[in-house]
């Protein structure tokens, strides 16, 4: 923790008003606001937080149906499936792994009430595409930004296209205070029902500014405001957010600067960024050959001390995902990335030695991953 958090915490502890809602979280607010201008953000305990308060908000009823990526991790599903709604599961683009747009579009019936676009990696989905659709269709977008705090599309912050933006800053993220998030609301007339559902389903803020003698229960709500210490730890990460996101942004141009070629020659998949997005560096992600070139990959890792994770495991094959959920037709890419997918060691403190010796391994393992390939195929083609 940097000494300016260490300062603000103990300030919020000095303070001894602990609950939330109070200055710290009014910083966090500004922020934010800065941070995404033009919407309304609301602090939460996590993003898992964040995305069940914009289904509470829109009032999503039992039976409808949300159109969400399979490749993402098991919040985005629970915050519909919480509601009775359906979670229907469509395939990602194989160059972004984001929620590929031709298929969300078919995946839209009467019933559908929202879309959810995962950026995975701090890499944009194709908003334009994406905004239009749900305009045309008039469905709810909703951003499930968790890993792309500072990220944009065509210059304008991730979180912001939606009608609500979504942000996690749990301790793997960016910007952290160990468990924390956000919900933008960016509709207007949407801001007074969301202000209820963060107060527990109370007029508390009406109380607070003298405009009711008492408060009292007018929708469903539940308990979303972090405590004034996290606010005064995250207050100060967001203030550092640009150096964290730049030194990332740094780290990851060198990992891909060092893979430049090995794409062709090792079988290996770089990460592709559109050019219309501007990613934060949360994830450097490279694709392998096949699921055993993935595993021996990874045992190569862990072998020499780095640590290096594939990622989610999809939610349209998961238990869960199966009995809550359905599937718009098959999912193959989704399929195919499940167990192929390494994320590089990447921290804003990552050394430029400590990422040229992970790539050192990497392309060891690369290397002999195709030697297994081609004496596997000189062996069929004598059979
Ligand atoms: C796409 C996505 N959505 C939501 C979440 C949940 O975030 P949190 O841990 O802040 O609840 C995660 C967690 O990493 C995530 O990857």
């Amino acid at each position: 923790m940097s000494a300016h958090a260490q300062a603000d915490v103990s300030r919020a502890l000095a303070a001894g008003a602990l609950q939330g809602g109070g200055a710290f979280t009014e910083r966090c607010h500004a922020q934010l606001r800065e941070a995404v201008p033009g919407s309304r953000p609301f602090l939460t305990t996590s993003c898992t937080d964040a995305l069940e308060m914009a289904t509470l908000i829109i009032g999503l009823n039992p039976g409808d149906e949300v159109v969400m990526p399979s490749w993402t991790f098991s919040s985005t599903a629970n915050a519909v499936a919480l509601r009775g709604a359906v979670p229907v599961f469509v395939d990602i683009r194989e160059d972004t792994l984001n929620i590929d747009p031709v298929q969300a579009a078919a995946a839209v019936t009467p019933r559908t009430r929202a879309l959810v676009c995962v950026h995975y990696a701090g890499v944009g989905c194709d908003m334009d595409t994406l905004v239009g659709l749900c305009r045309d269709r008039n469905i709810t977008l909703i951003e499930d930004a968790a890993q792309a705090f500072g990220a944009t599309w065509n210059g304008a912050p991730l979180g912001g296209f939606g009608d609500f933006g979504a942000f996690s800053f749990h301790a793997s993220k960016n910007v952290s205070c160990g468990e924390g998030g956000a919900l933008h609301v960016n509709r207007a007339d949407l801001v007074q029902r969301a202000d209820l559902v963060w107060h527990k389903g109370t007029d508390r803020s009406r109380f607070d500014r003298g405009e009711v003698q008492r408060y009292e229960w007018c929708a469903l709500g539940s308990s979303f405001t972090p405590s004034e210490a996290t606010a005064a730890l995250l207050s100060a990460q967001l203030a550092e957010a640009a150096a964290i996101n730049r030194a990332r942004r740094c780290a990851w141009a060198y990992y891909a600067e060092l893979l430049e070629g090995a794409g062709s020659t090792a079988h290996l998949r770089l990460p592709h960024i559109p050019v219309e997005a501007g990613h934060n560096g949360h994830i450097f992600a490279i694709r392998t050959l096949d699921q055993d070139a993935c595993e021996r990959t990874l045992e190569a890792f862990r072998s020499h001390g780095i640590d290096a994770r594939t990622h989610y495991r999809p939610l349209h094959s998961s238990p869960a995902g199966r009995h809550y959920g359905r599937s718009r037709g098959r999912l193959p890419v989704t399929d195919a990335v499940t167990g192929t997918l390494i994320r590089l060691p990447l921290d804003a403190a990552i050394t430029r030695t400590e990422q040229e010796y992970v790539v050192e391994i990497l392309l060891g393992a690369s290397r002999s991953a195709d030697r297994r390939a081609r004496a596997s195929a000189q062996g069929s083609s004598r059979a």
